[in-house]
């Protein structure tokens, strides 16, 4: 079992209601808002206020990949205002655990994201503090980027590191995913797939979110 999760990041932010409203008829279950800062990524996206609203506007997870430096400042701030679930990068935090441990008592699922070249032994010590692991497939800080052929690799080692810890840990992929690789990411281990321009891509987020739905079932 696999969901889909549609990052806004490629939707038409003026008409948001309506894409997200889109996104929900195709069947996704998670709606992944990407907030960037300018610092620990290359671009500056969205944040508080616009989580606020979007969180009026859907009963979907709302799931909050924080891109910034010292997220221990905003990371509960994210759950106050609606996420359900909100990942810090470990290259951002050097008190990792203690963010965890805070996005958990303000109420959220805690996450933590990983970028392609950080080995997953980095994270391996904060995994029983963690609800989830996002593996970033692309250099975070924009949609659109080319899917990084060995994560595929480390999306594996990542799913056995999680087992033979019998973790509940679940595992999120972002970056580059489509419908023609969804398939073999899915076999890999993931449970949670982001999405930004394979979902909206072409204009309309229903049709986009049921093709990956298709091409991620059929790989058995
Ligand atoms: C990249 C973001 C992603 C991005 C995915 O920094 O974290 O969530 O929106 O977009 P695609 O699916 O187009 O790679
Ligand atoms: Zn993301």
């Amino acid at each position: 079992m696999f969901e889909i999760a549609p990052s806004i990041l490629s939707a038409d932010f003026t008409k948001l209601g309506e894409e997200i409203r889109q996104i929900e008829a195709g069947g996704a279950t998670v709606l992944h808002f990407d907030v960037m800062d300018g610092r620990f990524v290359p671009n500056i996206t969205i944040g508080l206020p616009v989580l606020k609203s979007v969180r009026k506007a859907t009963k979907l997870t709302i799931y909050c990949h924080l891109m910034i430096v010292e997220p221990n400042r905003y990371a509960a701030e994210f759950v106050k205002a609606g996420a359900d679930m909100v990942s810090v990068h470990v290259e951002a935090d050097v008190h990792l655990q203690r963010t965890l441990t805070a996005i958990r008592e303000a109420g959220g699922k805690a996450g933590v994201a990983i970028n392609p070249a950080t080995p997953l032994n980095s994270l391996e010590e904060a995994l029983p503090f963690a609800d989830f692991v996002l593996l970033m497939s692309v250099n975070p800080g924009f949609g659109g980027q080319k899917f990084i052929s060995t994560m595929t690799d480390k999306l594996r080692r990542l799913r056995r590191m999680i087992d033979e810890r019998g973790l509940e840990t679940r595992i999120e992929i972002d970056g580059g995913i489509d419908a023609t690789n969804i398939a073999k990411i899915v076999e890999a281990g993931a449970e949670i797939i982001v999405s930004g321009t394979g979902v909206f891509g072409k204009g309309n987020g229903a049709e986009g979110v049921k093709e990956l739905i298709d091409a991620g079932t059929n790989w058995v």
